[in-house]
């Protein structure tokens, strides 16, 4: 058992649907614990530079315009083996791919707006964490 940090977002489309607390219901239920939590909304800048590593990919311009048509609300989730955990709860990125139960099954319409972002390992998650939250901004859950 390890104990991980992971970094969300629930992307604009859901957040226009007002699904943000069906989502952090699925969190806490999952038993991963919200320790950073704001509403944000992306320059064209910090998109760009969030999804740097796609940046050569034919979607990469829909990508930005679509993570800047709106609102985020970016976390910071915390429990053990949280990265997966989280990949889990989310789902395929196709979400016509994506298990039943899973946020993107319930929440996404298509690949391109589907509903959330989770890191894929737990370096990328300490890079994403810090990309969006100082230090200060992530809190020490002991109860
Ligand atoms: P990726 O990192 O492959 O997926 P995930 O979000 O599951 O880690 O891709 C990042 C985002 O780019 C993805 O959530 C949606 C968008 N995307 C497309 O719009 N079209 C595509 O064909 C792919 C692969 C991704
Ligand atoms: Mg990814």
């Amino acid at each position: 058992m390890a104990i991980e940090r992971t970094f969300s977002i629930i992307k604009p489309d859901a957040v226009a649907k007002n699904h943000i607390g069906a989502i952090y219901n699925r969190f806490e239920s999952a038993g991963l614990k919200i320790i950073a939590s704001k509403m944000v909304h992306l320059s064209k800048e910090q998109a760009e530079g969030f999804y740097a590593e796609h940046s050569a990919r034919p979607f990469f311009g829909a990508l930005v315009s679509f993570m800047t048509s709106g609102p985020v609300m970016v976390q910071v989730l915390e429990g053990e083996n949280a990265v997966l955990a989280n990949r889990e709860i989310m789902g395929a990125t196709n979400p016509a791919e994506a298990a039943r139960g899973t946020l993107r099954a319930d929440y996404a319409a298509s690949i391109d707006e589907n509903a959330v972002h989770g890191s894929d390992a737990v370096e990328s998650a300490a890079r994403e964490i810090a990309y969006f939250f100082s230090a200060e901004e992530v809190c020490q859950r002991t109860r």
